[in-house]
C-alpha cells in the first residue's frame, strides 16, 4: 500500500515549519521585496528553530532529516517568501559538495563551526561563459607546492555577499573538459576573494545573487574535495539535491498562489455571486489544485527516492522542471483570477508571479533539466 498519510513526528515539523513561516516571515515578505535586505535575524531564529541544513548530519550539525521531511519544511517556509526561504535554506546547496566529495575531517573542520554558529555558504559554479555548459567552466586551479592558486570569475551566485565559506569549482586543465573540473573549500576571508556586482533581479528580491571573483586565491591542498577532477560529479550529485529541492520550494510558492486566488475567487462578488463560482473561474482553480498537489507528489517521489540511498537524478529534474512550471503557470492564474487588482502591488500574487519566473531558470534551466531527465529514460 502507498500512504500519503504524514507521520506524528512528520506532521509536528511540518507546523513546526508553518507557525515559523506564518509568524516570522510572511508578515515581512513584501517588505523585503519592496527594500532587499540580508534577512539576518530571520536566519538567526530559523537556525535556532531547528529550520536550517536540515539534511546534513547530526553528527556534523545539520538536522539529520532525509529529502522528504526536508520537503515538507521548504514548502511551508517557500509559501510564506521564497526569497527569505532561499536564505535560510541556501545551505544545503552549498554544503552539498563537501558532503557528497570531503572527507570525515573536512566534515568536521568546515560544517560544525559553519552550522553551529548558524553562518551561510555559497555553491559557486557558474560563469559568464558557462551556465548551462558548467563542464566549460574555465576558473583556472593551479598546484604550486603544497597548495593551489585559483583564478577566476563566478557569477549569479546565491548568497554570494553575506557567505562565510564558499564551495567553488574550477580546472586544473581546460582541456579535459568535465574531467579536469575540481572542488575546492574556501573561507571568506581568503585573500583575494572578492564579492562583485549584486544583481537586481525581477523577483525573489531579497534573495543576494553576486559574483564572486577569485584573483590569485590560495588554497591549501587539505581544501580540496574528493580527488582531482572528481570535481563535475560532485557538482552534479549535489545538483541533484538541489532540484528536489527547487521542486519543494516551487510547491510552497504554488500553494500559496492558489490558495490566495481561492479566498478572492470566495470573496470576489460580481454579477450577484462569488466569481469562484462561474464556471471559467472555477475550473481554473481545479486545474491549479490537481496541479499543485501533483508537483508534490513528484517532489516526494524524487524525495524518497534519495531517502532510500537509490541515485534519482531522472526524478529531481523531472519534478523541478514539473514543480517550477507548475509554479508559474499557478501564479499566473491567480494573478488572473485577481484580475486589475491582481496586477498591483497591493495583492501578494504580483509577487507570486515574478518570484516564480526564477526558478524555471536556476539549478539548470527547465530545458536543461528535461535533457537531464530525458537523457536518464534514453540510457534506461
Ligand atoms: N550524478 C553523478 N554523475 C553525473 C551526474 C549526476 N547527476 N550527471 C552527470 N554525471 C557524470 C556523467 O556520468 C559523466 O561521467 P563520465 O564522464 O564518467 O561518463 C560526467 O558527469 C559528465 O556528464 P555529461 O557528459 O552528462 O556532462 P555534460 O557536459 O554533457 O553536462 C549537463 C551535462 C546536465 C548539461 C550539466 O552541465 C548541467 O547540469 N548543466 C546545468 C548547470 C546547472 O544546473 N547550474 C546551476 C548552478 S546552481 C544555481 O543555479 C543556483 C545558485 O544559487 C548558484
Amino acid at each position: 500500500m502507498i500512504d500519503f498519510n504524514l507521520s506524528e513526528e512528520q506532521r509536528a515539523l511540518q507546523e513546526l515549519a508553518r507557525d515559523f513561516a506564518q509568524k516570522e516571515i510572511a508578515p515581512v515578505a513584501l517588505q523585503y521585496d519592496k527594500e532587499p535586505a540580508f534577512p539576518g535575524e530571520i536566519i538567526k531564529k530559523a537556525h535556532a528553530a531547528g529550520l536550517m541544513n536540515l539534511t546534513c548530519p547530526k553528527e556534523y550539525a545539520g538536522q539529520g532529516v532525509g529529502l522528504v521531511n526536508a520537503a515538507l519544511v521548504v514548502e511551508e517556509l517557500n509559501a510564506a517568501c521564497v526569497a527569505v526561504a532561499g536564505m535560510i535554506g541556501i545551505n544545503s546547496l552549498a554544503c552539498s559538495p563537501i558532503l557528497i566529495g570531503g572527507t570525515d575531517e573536512q566534515k568536521r573542520r568546515f560544517l560544525i563551526p559553519l552550522n553551529q554558529a548558524g553562518k551561510t555558504a555559497s555553491f559557486c559554479l557558474t560563469e559568464r561563459e558557462a551556465g548551462s555548459d558548467a563542464g566549460s567552466l574555465k576558473t583556472l586551479a593551479k598546484l604550486e607546492g603544497d597548495h593551489y592558486v585559483l583564478n577566476g570569475q563566478k557569477c549569479f551566485i546565491t548568497n554570494a555577499s553575506y557567505a562565510d565559506l564558499y564551495s567553488i569549482f574550477a580546472t586544473l586543465d581546460p582541456t579535459k573538459g568535465t574531467k579536469g573540473i575540481t572542488g575546492f573549500v574556501i573561507p571568506r576571508e581568503s585573500p583575494g576573494l572578492s564579492i562583485g556586482k549584486v544583481e537586481d533581479k525581477m523577483g525573489q528580491r531579497a534573495l543576494n545573487v553576486a559574483e564572486v571573483n577569485l584573483d590569485n586565491v590560495v588554497v591549501p591542498r587539505e581544501n580540496l574535495l574528493g580527488k582531482e577532477g572528481e570535481g563535475f560529479k560532485i557538482a552534479m550529485e549535489t545538483l541533484d539535491e538541489g532540484r528536489a529541492n527547487i521542486a519543494a520550494c516551487a510547491v510552497g510558492l504554488s500553494r500559496a498562489a492558489f490558495e490566495a486566488a481561492l479566498n478572492y475567487a470566495k470573496e470576489r462578488v460580481q454579477f450577484g455571486k462569488p466569481i469562484g463560482t462561474f464556471q471559467a473561474l472555477n475550473f481554473m482553480l481545479a486545474d491549479m489544485a490537481a496541479a499543485v498537489d501533483s508537483a508534490r507528489s513528484l517532489t516526494w517521489y524524487a524525495g524518497s527516492m534519495a531517502d532510500q540511498g537509490r541515485r534519482y537524478t531522472r526524478e529531481a529534474a523531472q519534478a523541478k522542471f514539473f514543480a517550477t512550471d507548475v509554479a508559474m503557470r499557478v501564479t499566473t492564474d491567480a494573478v488572473q483570477i485577481h484580475g486589475g487588482y491582481g496586477y498591483t502591488k497591493d495583492y501578494a500574487v504580483e509577487k507570486y508571479m515574478r518570484d516564480a519566473k526564477l526558478m524555471q531558470i536556476y539549478e539548470g534551466t527547465n530545458q536543461v533539466n528535461r535533457m537531464v531527465a530525458g537523457g536518464a529514460l534514453m540510457r534506461g
